[in-house]
């Protein structure tokens, strides 16, 4: 049987820790779909189909990883594309509390399983939002994006 998961996320921007889960997904399962939440209620940095042009720069060497955006709950999301389960990468036991509740609410709602991979070691203090502010700051936050992040992130805070 074919293991079709996602690993959603807001992704803006994608960091060196989201590329660590995908790439390891992409190891270990058929295929990987990487799904970007359309939220309407939160302006991100970067708009949506900018994410996904980073995304496709960035993980184009998984060929079994596809980029796709969604609207609404995930698991409507999986249950319309036939995606057996949720990867998620888990960076401390701070991140435990919202995941677990995230994924027994899934559950609760669908059955679908959500898996968690611990993120590697060198990424775990890594996110989103703490890159955009010490980019903001003026600080250098290449060490934690991929090269075409770090670029379009001062390109964008250039602006
Ligand atoms: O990168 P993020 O912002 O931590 O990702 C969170 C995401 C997108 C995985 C989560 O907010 C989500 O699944 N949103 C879709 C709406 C939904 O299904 N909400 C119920 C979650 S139990």
């Amino acid at each position: 049987m074919s293991r079709h998961v996602v690993c959603p996320g807001s992704f803006d921007p994608p960091t060196l820790g989201h590329l660590d889960v995908i790439g390891r997904a992409a190891g270990l399962f058929d295929a990987v779909t990487v799904a970007v939440l359309v939220n309407p209620s939160k302006d991100g940095m970067f708009e949506v189909p900018e994410r996904l042009a980073l995304l496709a720069e960035t993980t184009a060497r998984w060929p079994n990883v596809t980029l796709d955006s969604f609207r609404g709950l995930l698991v409507d999301y999986c249950r319309d594309k036939g995606i057996s389960a949720i990867v998620k990468g888990l960076r401390a036991v701070t991140d435990f509390d919202y995941e677990l509740q995230m994924a027994q609410m899934n559950s609760g709602l669908t059955g679908i399983e959500t898996l968690f991979l611990p993120t590697s070691a060198e990424y775990s203090y890594i996110s989103s939002s703490l890159v955009k502010q010490v980019a903001r700051y003026g600080g250098d936050v290449s060490a934690y994006l991929p090269a075409e992040v770090d670029r379009a992130l001062r390109a964008k805070l250039a602006d």
